[in-house]
């Protein structure tokens, strides 16, 4: 339960681009908002929390000499079904990729039996890895989809959540037979987690047209109108590899460029998300920039498929947002931790390449983009991000001692800015002792049986529990679900926009024939270019 809590310890942040903050802190927390924050620890400070008006009766919890606060990450990129494919497949590059490993798994989505399981393990491996808010992709089912929601709502993870539109050059069993259904099952998945999170606050649908290769030029078109229609964000992919910007070029034979293709469907706006970026114009930049769009920086994921490496500076330097993303399982892991470092080394790399260290990215601006970049990507720069009066408490409790067989060695003479940066080059899971989301713990080496919800209590010994199967599993979901939100949810085969029961259930419709036979041409041509 969210509570009145006052935090008192080391509280590092960065609340904008380069600006490092290490102070000693007191922090009042009222339900899930900070409301008091004062930049010192005395017996005044903590007096005057504890005489704050929302703050009555509050706990105290004092951090030991080895932690500090750090605001939670937050992912702006990662595909939640690639899960089971993290660390392996790297042989070949982008789009044989999709191909050979990631069409195949994220196609039996459709077995919501499986869905629970990869599900369950990537929402508590996130937030063991400190990820408090995760911009997911999920399969195109919208029924496994509204699970992942289900969960991340569960277990508390403020999460966006987009099933996959995609209509064309994809194999048959994984493909949309058209726009209609595409953002019939869109809207389905968005009507389910309207009842899910009517506010958007933990976890919000988001509109997913996968990459211009795999949308119809009508699938484009509908995606962003329902976007408006909808006030949702919007994430897709775009310019991360030289094959995929020359299939790009060949399709949309009208349009100036791969980012153009995006703002010609009106699928660029404010929250817009983009992951990669890799090879943008000085044009798409000048585009991006003009829509207030973000971008996904995913260097992990952008080294493992031998894409490239995108120059963030020249990004920031045109006044573009930009923020981080682990794209699991292009990226090996969903740690943050690994973006971090892979994107402070890819800035090196990149500045030796060209020969002009300014590209470089120092420890405040990489810190910043996993957290208040992220959030500003996201839209919701106000809420979350870094610590802030009137924010939302989205905090990590780092332990840097050694205890818990912790991969740092500190020493008397470190300095808190050596001991961030070790943290960040050498830290783990081991080292994430508390996670809160929306002032609730949630996650950590420290959150014991008693500190988590009677809810992910619930699930953790429903998931762990193999005597029941799998099926029994998602029903008792449901269960814990319903008793959570004290509301009958309709399932989601009977969602519609608004909110009535289909007369008929929701069917995928990658079984039609039809639709084998007209795409075929297409995906001749989307093989041949793989
Ligand atoms: N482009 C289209 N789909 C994908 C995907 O799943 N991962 C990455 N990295 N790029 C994509
Ligand atoms: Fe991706």
């Amino acid at each position: 339960m969210a509570e009145n809590i006052i935090f008192v310890g080391k509280l590092i942040h960065t609340p904008s681009l380069g600006t490092l903050e290490i102070e000693d802190a007191t922090v009042g927390v009222h339900q899930s908002k900070i409301v008091f924050l004062a930049k010192s620890v005395t017996d005044e400070t903590i007096h005057l929390a504890k005489s704050h008006h929302m703050l009555k009766n509050a706990k105290v919890q004092i951090l030991k000499p080895s932690q500090f606060f750090f605001p939670g990450f937050i992912d702006t990129h990662i595909h939640a079904p690639q899960y089971p494919n993290a660390g392996f497949g790297i042989d070949v590059p982008l789009l044989k990729w999709l191909e050979k490993y990631t069409f195949p798994l994220e196609s039996s989505f459709r077995n919501l039996d499986k869905a629970l399981e990869i599900y369950y393990r990537i929402v508590t491996r996130t937030l063991a890895y400190g990820t408090t808010f995760a911009s997911y992709f999920s399969s195109l089912h919208a029924p496994a989809s509204a699970l992942l929601a289900e969960l991340c709502f569960l277990f508390g993870q403020r999460a966006y959540i987009g099933k996959c539109n995609m209509n064309t050059l994809s194999p048959p069993h994984y493909c949309e037979k058209s726009s209609e259904s595409s953002i019939e099952a869109t809207n389905v998945l968005v009507s389910f987690m309207s009842q899910l999170d009517p506010e958007r606050k933990i976890v919000s649908p988001i509109v997913t047209p996968r990459f211009a290769p795999s949308c119809t030029k009508d699938l484009l078109q509908s995606c962003g109108k329902f976007a408006a229609t909808h006030g949702l964000p919007i994430q897709t992919h775009v310019s991360e590899n030289p094959g995929e910007i020359a299939l790009v070029r060949e399709m949309f034979p009208d349009r100036k460029s791969y980012t153009d293709v995006y703002d010609h469907y009106n699928l660029l706006t404010p929250k817009t998300i983009l992951a990669h970026g890799v090879y943008l114009e000085d044009e798409e930049i000048e585009t991006i920039y003009k829509r207030q769009s973000g971008i996904s920086h995913c260097p992990t994921s952008n080294a493992v498929l031998a894409s490239g490496m995108a120059n963030v500076r020249k990004l920031l330097n045109a006044g573009v947002k930009v923020s981080l993303g682990t794209d699991v399982s292009g990226g090996y892991t969903p740690n943050m931790l690994v973006a971090i470092r892979q994107a402070a080394l890819t800035s090196r790399s990149l500045a030796s390449v060209l020969k002009d260290p300014r590209i470089i990215l120092e420890l405040p601006e990489l810190l910043y983009l996993a957290t208040q970049g992220g959030a500003e990507v996201l839209g919701r720069g106000r809420e979350v991000g870094s610590f802030e009066e009137g924010k939302d408490w989205d905090a990590l409790v780092i332990d840097v001692s050694s205890q818990n067989n912790s991969p740092i060695d500190i020493y008397e003479h470190d300095s808190w800015e050596h001991i961030l940066s070790k943290w960040v080059f050498n830290g783990d899971d081991r080292n994430i002792a508390q996670v809160w989301v929306n002032g609730k713990l949630i996650a950590g080496t420290e959150c014991k049986i008693e500190d988590i919800s009677p809810v992910s209590l619930n699930l953790a010994s429903l998931y762990m529990d193999t005597a029941i199967s799998t099926e029994k599993k998602s029903l008792r979901l449901r269960e814990i679900l319903e008793s959570f939100t004290k509301t009958k949810l309709l399932p989601v085969t009977q969602c519609v926009n608004d909110g009535k029961v289909h007369a008929k259930p929701w069917k995928h419709t990658d079984e039609n024939e039809d639709y084998r036979k007209t795409n075929s041409v297409e995906r001749k041509r989307f093989l041949r270019s793989t």
